[in-house]
């Protein structure tokens, strides 16, 4: 058996490799597991289900759940909202997307609905599951500095995400996970009417955007999105947690933020209300 110190030295090294959440009661040997398409495709006739824990019916639901049906589901939640509390409550009581069950808390946004920017990112981090605030860890310190150098900061401007809830370890959310909170997301942008939209980060900008090139090819460059028969302009930008590790880059992220300024600005925006 090995000592406490020894096993307390293996959980820092998986927490520090970004193993975090704990999804079933047992380790799966996944060398031993059958292929996922023998999983998944149609067996003649369901032996009967073994009893399981929850965690255990967790891990297999985020690897074979059909989220179509969740996708509609949302879609008809999200429509029936006509303020930005009810959409609140709607993202709160949805249990369409898996990732809920492994996070700790929803997070919806932060800032003053319906303020002029709107500023979209990926999905919660750890501080932002612990808080339930988006962005409040470390890229959320840098897109606050970032803010504050035009002038900004959560008292003028409206911050969420594209997913509600923390993906285990941070991975990259399927597109599942995505397509199940898309139509919470395009409300959001809808009902907060801003006249600007900032997106940060690859998934973001593609997953609003539909769009399959990555942010160093779309970002810096103005997007007509549609909205309610018209549209508002969206930059793409680099994700503050990117710029974190590329601090090279910032120069190119500080030209973004500035055509948002001006933007504003033009849409007669500035000063924004609030501040
Ligand atoms: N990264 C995001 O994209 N959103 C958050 O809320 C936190 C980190």
């Amino acid at each position: 058996m090995p000592d406490r110190d020894a096993l307390l030295a293996a959980l820092r090294f998986q927490l520090e490799a970004g193993a975090d959440a704990c999804i079933a009661d047992q380790p799966i040997d996944r060398f031993a597991a059958p292929p996922l398409a023998q999983i998944a495709g149609p067996p003649a006739a369901p032996p009967p289900e073994p009893a399981r824990s929850r965690p255990a019916a967790i891990a297999s639901a985020l690897a074979l759940a059909p989220t179509g049906s969740a996708a509609e589901g949302a879609m008809a939640s999200a429509a029936a909202c006509r303020t930005i509390e009810e959409l609140r409550a709607a993202v709160e009581a949805f249990d369409g997307c898996p990732l809920k069950d492994t996070a700790s808390r929803t997070v919806f946004a932060d800032g003053r609905p319906g303020s002029a920017l709107l500023i979209m990112g990926e999905a919660p981090g750890r501080e932002e599951d612990r808080l339930g605030l988006p962005f409040v860890g470390e890229s959320g310190k840098l897109l606050d500095r970032m803010l504050a150098a035009i002038g900004l900061d959560r008292r003028n401007v409206f911050i969420s995400n594209v997913i509600y809830w923390r993906p285990p370890g941070n991975r990259t959310p399927s597109q599942e996970e995505i397509m199940a909170c898309l139509p919470f997301a395009r409300r959001l942008i809808e009902l907060s009417r801003p006249k600007v939209v900032l997106a940060l980060g690859n998934a973001a900008v593609q997953t609003l955007l539909r769009r399959p090139e990555g942010i160093t090819r779309l970002r810096g460059r103005w997007v007509d999105y549609p909205l309610d028969g018209g549209t508002v302009p969206l930059m793409p930008s680099f994700h503050p947690a990117f710029l974190l590790r590329q601090p090279g880059l910032k120069r190119e992220s500080w030209r973004d933020v500035l055509a948002v300024r001006a933007r504003l600005a033009e849409a007669g925006a500035w000063p924004p209300e609030g501040s």
